[in-house]
């Protein structure tokens, strides 16, 4: 009877730090699947993108609903050049942040599989995943290029915090920065690939990464699901407050404040109307959905994680 139970049928032990979690056949079953899903569709994106195609001048870097300052009354009064400019200039600030958050995510994943057992299809799907991303960086690399764009890093500051997340984040709260960089990307990306009047290059880039992120995302939430079964009230409130504050880390340094300058426009202005602008606060609350239903299920948002979402739009 017990041998039904996928739970009692736990064959594997793994250690959080110290902290016990139970790894299931069930949960095997999902990293087996992923594994055939990534040897049926995944991309090479140095061949599926042709990287020597012209850019068309009145194309767009992404959806002008996705601008930043769509809705204000400074796009009202930027000319369709500058609205150009700024759309490319926010694309490649936004997968520069993507750069920078694959990074920390591989080490984070490569420290999470240390010496776990190579036979299992969790172990071999991390590893799938951290090859994804470096391909993904690459390909993020080589499209700022290509669109002329410098790379935008972020602060000093947030810099250190990333650093120091990295190395010290693991379990759910690993998982849970990874998966909100993730969603928050897919959203915008399923449009950007749709977009008629956007580059090829970004529409191109975008397909490829929302099918190879979907994957992604569905390992994140399942090894989320499995820390959390037995993890204690205080534990679950701790780890809701920290995958929160990378939350609002990533949100908050997804566009730089460069882009703005290299539209040229009066930065304190156009920051300010970022700021106050309603319809870039729908579309990140509208973006955060699904992430938030996850969330709310994995008894991961609590009043306090809340209140940060609640600062960045996402809730
Ligand atoms: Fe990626
Ligand atoms: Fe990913």
């Amino acid at each position: 009877m017990a041998l039904t139970d996928p739970v009692a049928r736990g064959r594997d032990h793994h250690h959080d730090g110290g902290r016990e979690h139970r790894h299931t056949t069930a949960d095997d079953d999902v990293s087996k699947r992923l594994l055939e899903s990534a040897a049926t569709l995944s991309f090479d994106p140095s061949t599926e993108i042709d990287w020597d195609a012209p850019l068309p001048g009145g194309h767009y870097g992404l959806n002008p609903e996705w601008s930043t300052l769509y809705g204000t009354r400074l796009w009202d009064e930027m000319t369709e050049r500058q609205r150009v400019t700024l759309t490319r200039h926010e694309v490649c600030s936004i997968m520069n942040t993507g750069i920078w958050f694959e990074m920390i995510l591989q080490q984070m994943v490569l420290r999470d599989q240390y010496l776990k057992d190579p036979a299992s299809a969790e172990f071999q799907f991390a590893l799938t995943e951290i090859a994804d991303e470096c391909r993904h960086s690459i390909m993020f690399a080589r499209a700022c290029a290509k669109m002329g764009v410098p790379a935008y890093r972020p602060n000093k500051l947030i810099a250190q915090a990333g650093r120091a997340y990295k190395a010290l984040a693991r379990g759910e709260l690993a998982y849970g920065g990874i998966l909100v960089a993730e969603e928050v990307l897919d959203v915008m990306q399923r449009d950007w690939m749709r977009g008629e009047n956007v580059l090829e290059i970004v529409r191109g880039t975008s397909r490829i990464h929302v099918v190879e992120e979907s994957r992604h995302m569905k390992f994140a939430r399942q090894e989320i699901r499995e820390r959390m079964r037995y993890a204690s009230p205080s534990r679950r409130r701790a780890s809701a407050t920290g995958i929160a504050m990378g939350a609002y880390v990533i949100v908050t340094s997804m566009v730089h404040p460069g882009v703005y300058k290299a539209a040229g426009l009066d930065v304190r202005r156009a920051l300010a109307e970022v700021r106050a602008n309603e319809h870039r606060k729908a579309m990140m609350r509208t973006s955060s959905r699904h992430l938030m239903a996850f969330l709310a299920e994995s008894g991961l948002l609590t009043s306090r994680s809340a209140a940060v979402y609640r600062r960045v739009h996402m809730l």
